[in-house]
């Protein structure tokens, strides 16, 4: 099973980027534990603080694996193309936040991607991955 993990704008300074709020560790460290703790998985990653470049690996993986995992970050909160993108592919995709963002200003609260993503995991930290990563298993592995 592929699964694409696709990063937006700042997520590269994770664990270095506002510690008290997004945490003190890397993704890359995470992607480590991820990778050891689902076998089964092909994960692919990009990270990328340019919003053509995350519809372009959308557009991309969306057509190639089996679900895509996307933090957005605060795309999440502008960007149409990035929604659209995200409808025109067949592969689910799950909207993750390390952070609960509708608890924190009022403009994090309008997501474009919540809609038209299969599901969506918030406030966990880091977790918020592991738990789209389970629900994109679960639903390649669900009867039909
Ligand atoms: C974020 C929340 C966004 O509002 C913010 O712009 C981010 C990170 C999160 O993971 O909590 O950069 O997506």
């Amino acid at each position: 099973m592929k699964i694409a993990i696709l990063n937006g704008p700042n997520l590269n300074l994770l664990g270095r980027r506002e510690p008290d709020l997004y945490g003190t560790r890397s993704f890359e460290d995470y992607l480590e534990e991820l990778r050891r703790d689902f076998p089964q998985v092909c994960f692919e990653y990009c990270q990328s603080n340019h919003e053509g470049v995350l519809i372009d690996r959308l557009q991309e993986a969306g057509f190639r694996c089996d679900g895509i995992v996307l933090n957005a970050a605060a795309y999440t909160h502008t960007s149409i193309a990035l929604a659209d993108a995200v409808r025109a592919v067949p592969a689910p995709v799950m909207e993750v936040h390390l952070t609960d963002i509708e608890a924190r200003e009022p403009f994090r609260r309008l997501s474009y991607l919540k809609d038209v993503c299969a599901g969506r995991f918030v406030g966990m930290g880091l977790e918020s991955y592991r738990k789209a990563v389970e629900a994109l298993i679960a639903l390649k592995y669900q009867p039909k």
